[in-house]
């Protein structure tokens, strides 16, 4: 299928769905907060050496002599991993605050934890403490944690069915957005200078601010107002304004038999989720899916990808990580014109064995390296279609699978262990890889090659295709017959993944 055909045919199914000015606002706004979490975790890889700079000067002025290396090294590294503490500990309350305040409010509220982290670390180097970068850092990961569960979770609720793979992927797309923001702004001709670097770690306040003017014209989620909190009206008007249209009678069924589903289950905490034979199966592959997309190696490349360069023999390495934010954000919106046509599990795979063969060929390039000097392009083009491929599939996918695999009861719970497991695994890689890096020298993409494969084979034989079907036939088809289901899907899944094993996709619209 050429480009135009692409564009052609996603823009019909826009016009189709009639995309309103609500929904667009709606899903716009939610957005902004993924857009903070990509800048945040891009924006500390380019202005490394200048913030050490001054937590040396800082150490100089309390102490009168300079910072021992060690301690510089821990104190950095507690800056990087910390963002990730913070998102693993918020994560982990997404299920109890989204259901407490709504989806809405929560997002409204989060808003708070992005205005103390961006002060703390703005105000950092005037106030000469590393300590508040630190804990600014700390504040505004625990921003994010929250913010990678309640975005999937809103737009998942209020997109129609047929769209909600690719407004799904707009978090993604925001996220990515955002690291490549700040890998710009992060040049030291931009922000990323000794007297700026404050404003740049201090400006991502700046979409908190649009967000908080923005959400009270978006309405709340539909279905947490009819199912969680049985207000027919509002759920009623928050559809009309949503669809445009008067007559929203079809879609207020589909979500009754889902609340009726629910009324017959108790309430679903997070241990029932593994204990329940219902839920166990969609938890465990939401949980390897967040593990793809984290231990596939991703963010070694975003966090460490300026080192990564300068030891492939890459000429300008900034511009190089810069290249790589470009790509990353290209194939995002491939995934975007992808995801509703090609479906779900296929581009998962697709992007998983993709990886995969860039890992090898980037091990083979860096291990000759010092033999075939020209390997340094090789091995620059194998990170960038390693980054490509990850966009097409385990970026996005993961992030609102999740969201689709359970129904209303179950979602809030399952949201946070699968954003648990992601932010633990971001940890993990984010501390690890340097360590790794040094231990196996050129081989380390081999170990992501080997775990890229486990996920792929994984993927093919456990992970149903969930495209055009509504949250209640995806959850039904987990709880009537879960293993009928997955041999079912694995016969289909190698004939056809576009056909509809659960008979019939139903839409929202
Ligand atoms: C995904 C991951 C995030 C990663 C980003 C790279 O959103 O969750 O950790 O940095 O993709 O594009």
């Amino acid at each position: 299928m050429s480009w135009t055909q692409l564009q052609r045919s996603f823009l019909i199914s826009i016009t189709v769905i009639n995309m309103t000015g609500t929904l667009a606002l709606s899903v716009f706004t939610a957005v902004l907060g993924s857009f903070q979490f990509g800048y945040n975790i891009g924006v500390i890889n380019a202005p490394q050496k200048i913030i050490e700079a001054d937590y040396n000067a800082t150490w100089v002025h309390r102490y009168g002599e300079p910072i021992p290396t060690a301690t510089l090294t821990t104190l950095w590294s507690l800056s990087v991993a910390i963002f990730s503490i913070g998102g693993m500990i918020s994560s982990f309350c997404v299920g109890v605050i989204s259901e407490w305040l709504g989806r809405r409010k929560a997002m409204l509220i989060n808003n708070l934890f992005a205005f103390i982290g961006g002060g703390l670390m703005g105000m950092a180097k005037i106030s000469r403490s590393f300590e508040m970068m630190i804990l600014g850092r700390f504040v505004i990961g625990a921003y994010c944690g929250l913010a990678s569960g309640l975005v999937p979770m809103y737009v998942g609720e209020i997109a129609p069915t047929s769209l909600r793979g690719a407004l799904g992927t707009l978090h993604q797309l925001a996220i990515v957005t955002g690291i490549l923001i700040a890998q710009v702004l992060g040049l030291e001709s931009l922000l990323g200078s000794e007297e700026l670097w404050p404003v740049l770690v201090g400006v991502t306040v700046l979409p908190t601010v649009l967000q908080m003017v923005l959400l009270p014209f978006c309405p709340e989620s539909p279905r947490f107002l009819y199912i969680i909190r049985c207000q027919e009206n509002h759920a009623k008007s928050g559809l009309r304004r949503l669809t445009g249209r008067q007559e929203v009678g079809d879609l207020l069924a589909e979500m009754k038999e889902e609340k009726r589903r629910m009324d017959m289950e108790r309430k679903v905490s997070i241990a029932e989720l593994f204990r329940s034979p219902m839920y166990r199966q969609p938890i465990i592959i939401a949980i390897l899916l967040q593990l793809s997309q984290q231990l596939s190696g991703v963010n070694a490349i975003f966090y460490y990808s300026t080192s990564i360069f300068q030891k492939a023999g890459v000429q300008s390495p900034v511009y190089a990580t810069i290249g790589a934010g470009v790509v990353n954000c290209a194939f995002t919106v491939v995934s975007l014109f992808l995801v509703e046509r090609t479906g779900r599990r296929t581009l998962h795979m697709l992007g998983l064995s993709g990886m995969c063969g860039c890992a090898i060929v980037m091990t083979i390039a860096l291990a000759l390296l010092d033999s075939v000097p020209w390997m340094s392009y090789i091995s620059m083009l194998a990170i960038f279609g390693f980054v490509a491929f990850f966009e097409v599939g385990p970026g996005p996918i993961p992030w609102f699978f999740v969201a689709e695999l359970f129904s209303q009861g179950p979602r809030p719970a399952a949201m946070a262990v699968a954003g648990f497991s992601n932010w633990t695994a971001n940890f993990i890689i984010g501390f690890g890889f340097q360590y790794l890096a040094e231990l196996c020298g050129p081989y380390v993409f081999l170990i992501f090659a080997a775990l890229l494969l486990f996920f792929l084979i994984f993927t093919f034989f456990r992970v149903p295709e969930t495209r055009g079907k509504t949250f209640d036939q995806i959850s039904a088809s987990f709880s009537q017959h879960p293993s009928a289901m997955m041999d079912l899907d694995m016969e289909l899944g190698k004939r056809s993944t576009e056909l509809d094993y659960l008979g019939g996709g139903g839409s929202l619209d």
